[in-house]
């Protein structure tokens, strides 16, 4: 059955108080629900309950069991009712330690602990689960007192005592009207790293992040964050916490990143634990982007909710953005946005020009999900940049104030997110409504021409949004272009930066005063979420990589030399490598540039992004051309790349912006002086590996030696397996580095890897770091013979049996078959077709590839 967002209708029945009492066991949990119920406006239907493998045990209406006037309907529970209030109590048992989905109350690790986002309240209790129905919670919880000693749910605690034979019990009430999606529960034997956080007002906040007692070294760097968030979001945006306790528990067996269930944040461990023996600076760096990401939903999704899950960007789109800006503030904000629009065209671009395209408010869903997408979240992020750049940073948060005064404790749509924006700005936004509706990546079509005599130049500018899925014609889109003109002698910006409004198909801008030829910096910051073409030659993008004062600008500039080359010469078998290696060489020689910049900035784009270029992606040619280029970056500037890699070894290990730059840079010159062909790169990056103090050297060392056929490869992997085998977040590491390889024989070591005792699927990390990783390695997933595909297809049938979620997530590389010549894209088919004819597919799995497919 397919939802769509025009069918959208208020409930039936409110439930405006619910209490809950859980007799928790793995094998057998008892839940009791007691419901107040309220009929909302005049109409004579029945009481829905939802439930997804519910069976009641007991129903009463009122207090008195009813026999015959409930009936269940595909899961639900329907309940005749004749009066507009009524308290309605069933009982059903679950049993977690069989619920292999993760969806609902799971066991994880001898935790119980639950996961409702989107539709897995219905799996604990019948309850109308949808975001629009807002409740004030109790929750009562009894278990075991020495496997569970700690209990948590949403809220405060509100009472706790001893029951006979080891049992105890503990009472929670959250004083917030909540949707049940946010509903939480944990037990568990855990121990907490407690702070403290005081509010601007004065609220007094006990802080708590719960972990297995050997973890516990490593939550300092999730708990500064935590306080870091706090205090930016009062800073930033105006908004304080709400209650006296926050908590967050990590647990290992998690779909994705973290939930932000009210006041009982659940996180992938992942996402909490980190010390720099194990976790890398990346890994540092996802930590606090996620605790801020989570906690910053109290506001942007908690207070304010969705009004249903079409409106899923209103709270992830916005979050995304306020995430993003948090983490621009505590580090290099230049480098934060490179990795931003990186992370964006490596998965949103791709989604967005293929099968699975969707507008960031979908207008359909088989499955919701499966819309919990990179266009949800990151390019729904862009939108909600995008009106910050057009109202300015003041209008921006007047808007977001309006929005939270007049939304809070209520379950609001996009449409009330954007009118508050052109309520707070005076702004006509109505066209830009269409970056909400309007799938796609719009193209941007940008020359300019100088009128040397006359002093003029003139920049044509012409957009395209192309074909989606279900939207064949578009409507320009409103796109923020920030722009400057650079004289190519004087290196001078003409007239300053300005923000061009490109909100037609064609636009032309005039420039007086052009004395010199002008070069074009163009969607600086990456000021739109779009792909811009230019007439700019190789000396242009240099000059630009050379003397561009916007970094991003900066960094685009040598990516793009750096394409258009490794395009020429997979079109002609050859290229001048000159230009890049020549802004290579200065980029590394500019004392005025961070370390960390300078590391993003040398870096090759990656394989698929430049088979994202192409009519028709060739993984091999892609890869030879892109080895060339870096052998040949490697061999001619080896030199520079010793003396990087020299200058920038640290002494002691530091967690500093500046020490994490240079980790970066040094780990990059690595990888391009074993690229050289030197001889004794082996041998240095296996030093590196040896006396690293820190696991984002040891791990950067590994990448590169991953690559290579020498024997230190080998003895390498064998020691970081025998130092790691008892960490499951390092030992991911190991799986990934090998999955990544650019080895000639990625594909059977990965059909090895799979069958290692240690790999799972039962494990969402474990998956991941296995299978997802292969399956983002172009060239070697894109085996000619068919073997990554077919090993991609068993793992997508054999998932899908346990964790159709998770399942689901595995398709969509399988559904790029379009991009791909003959051969491939009919094995790529085959393996689609063998899913879809599998008996008992998902919801999930069935709806990616069908659809990809179609
Ligand atoms: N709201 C959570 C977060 O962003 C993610 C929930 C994901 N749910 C899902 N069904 N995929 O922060
Ligand atoms: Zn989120």
């Amino acid at each position: 059955p397919v939802i769509h967002r025009e069918d959208y209708r208020p409930p039936e029945w409110l439930v405006p108080d619910i209490a809950l009492d859980f007799a928790l066991d793995p094998a057998a949990t008892r839940v009791r629900a007691r419901l107040e119920v309220q009929r909302n406006g005049e109409h004579a239907h029945p009481l829905r309950l939802d439930g997804d493998g519910l069976v009641p045990l007991s129903v009463l209406v009122d207090g008195a069991p009813l026999a015959d006037s409930w009936r269940l309907d595909g899961g639900a529970l329907l309940i005749d009712l004749p009066g507009d209030t009524h308290i309605v109590e069933t009982e059903v048992e679950i049993a977690p330690e069989a619920n292999s989905q993760l969806m609902g109350l799971y066991a994880s690790g001898g935790l119980l602990c639950t996961q409702c986002e989107a539709e897995g309240f219905r799996r604990i209790t019948f309850f109308p689960d949808r975001p629009d129905v807002l409740s004030r919670y109790t929750v009562r919880m009894e278990a075991d007192r020495t496997r569970y000693p700690i209990l948590l749910a949403n809220g405060d605690p509100v009472g706790a005592g001893e029951l006979g034979d080891g049992r105890h019990w503990a009472e929670w009430r959250d004083p917030f009207l909540k949707p049940c999606y946010l509903f939480a529960l944990v037990a568990g034997d855990l121990v907490a790293n407690r702070a403290n956080f005081t509010t601007r007002s004065g609220r007094e906040v006990d802080l708590a992040i719960w972990v297995r007692e050997a973890d516990l070294p490593k939550t300092d760097h999730a708990m500064a964050a935590l306080k870091a968030s706090m205090a930016w979001d009062e800073h930033v945006y105006g908004r304080e916490y709400d209650l006296a306790m926050f908590n967050i528990v990590a647990v290992s067996d998690f779909n994705f990143g973290a939930m932000e269930n009210k006041g009982l944040n659940i996180f992938n461990s992942r996402y909490i634990l980190a010390d720099p023996e194990t976790a890398t600076d990346a890994d540092f760096d996802a930590v606090a982007g996620v605790v801020a990401h989570e906690y910053f939903h109290n506001w942007s999704g908690n207070r304010v909710t969705c009004r249903d899950w079409f409106q899923l960007s209103l709270k992830e789109g916005f979050t995304v953005f306020r995430d993003q800006c948090f983490s621009a503030d505590q580090g290099s904000a230049a480098v934060k946005r490179i990795e931003d629009v990186r992370c964006l065209r490596a998965a949103q671009f791709p989604e967005d020009a293929g099968p699975l395209a969707h507008p960031i408010r979908p207008e359909s869903y088989i499955e919701i999900s499966n819309f919990y997408t990179a266009t949800v979240y990151n390019k729904g992020a862009e939108v909600i940049r995008m009106l910050r750049t057009m109202l300015g940073a003041e209008r921006f948060r007047q808007g977001s104030d309006l929005y939270f005064e007049r939304h809070d404790g209520t379950a609001a749509t996009c449409e009330d997110f954007v009118r508050a924006m052109e309520d707070a700005s005076g702004e006509d936004l109505t066209d830009f409504r269409r970056w909400y509706s309007q799938a796609g990546t719009p193209r941007v079509k940008a020359s300019l021409s100088h009128d040397a005599p006359g002093g003029r130049a003139r920049l044509e500018l012409e957009q395209t949004v192309p074909a989606t899925p279900g939207q064949p014609e578009k409507l320009a889109m409103p796109i923020p272009l920030r722009i400057a003109l650079f004289g190519e002698r004087s290196g001078e910006i003409f007239g300053g930066e300005q923000l061009v409004l490109l909100d037609d198909e064609k636009h032309e801008i005039l420039f007086e005063g052009i004395s010199e030829r002008p070069i074009l910096s163009i969607n600086r910051g990456f000021s739109a979420p779009v792909i811009v073409e230019t007439n700019r030659t190789a000396d242009d993008l240099a000059f630009l990589s050379a003397h561009d004062d916007d970094p991003f600008a900066r960094y685009e500039a040598m990516q793009q030399l750096m394409l258009d080359t490794l395009v020429a010469r997979i079109a002609h078998g050859s290229a001048d490598h000159a230009p890049v290696i020549q802004a290579v060489r200065d980029t590394l020689a500019d004392p005025a540039l961070d370390a960390a910049f300078v590391a993003e900035a040398v870096l090759l784009p990656s394989e698929s992004f430049i088979g994202d270029q192409m009519p028709l992606v060739d993984p091999d040619a892609i890869h030879r051309a892109r080895e060339a280029l870096r052998t040949d970056l490697g061999r001619s500037l080896l030199t520079d790349w010793r003396e990087a890699y020299a200058a920038n070894a640290a002494n002691r290990y530091e967690y500093s912006p500046t020490a994490k730059g240079a980790r970066r840079l040094r780990t990059v010159s690595l990888g391009y002086i074993a690229a050289s062909g030197a001889a004794d790169a082996p041998a240095l990056a296996f030093d590196q590996f040896g006396q690293a103090d820190n696991m984002t050297d040891r791990q950067g060392a590994l990448g590169v030696l991953a690559n290579s056929m020498s024997p230190e490869r080998e003895k390498a992997l064998a020691a970081f397996y025998e130092r790691y085998r008892g960490d499951a977040l390092v030992l991911d590491k190991w799986f990934t580095t090998q999955a990544l390889s650019t080895r000639d024989d990625t594909v059977e070591q990965v059909e090895r890897l799979a069958a290692h005792p240690d790999f799972t699927i039962a494990n969402p990390n474990r998956l991941r770091s296995l299978v997802g990783a292969f399956a983002a390695n172009q060239r070697a997933f894109h085996d000619l013979a068919g073997r990554g595909y077919r090993f991609l297809a068993d793992m997508v049938l054999r998932v899908d049996r346990l964790n159709p979620q998770t399942a689901a997530k595995l398709v969509p590389p399988l559904g790029r078959w379009r991009r791909f010549d003959a051969t491939r894209a009919a094995r790529m088919r085959a393996e689609l077709e063998r899913v879809l004819a599998a008996p008992d597919l998902s919801r999930d799995v069935f709806e990616q590839v069908s659809k990809s497919l179609a």
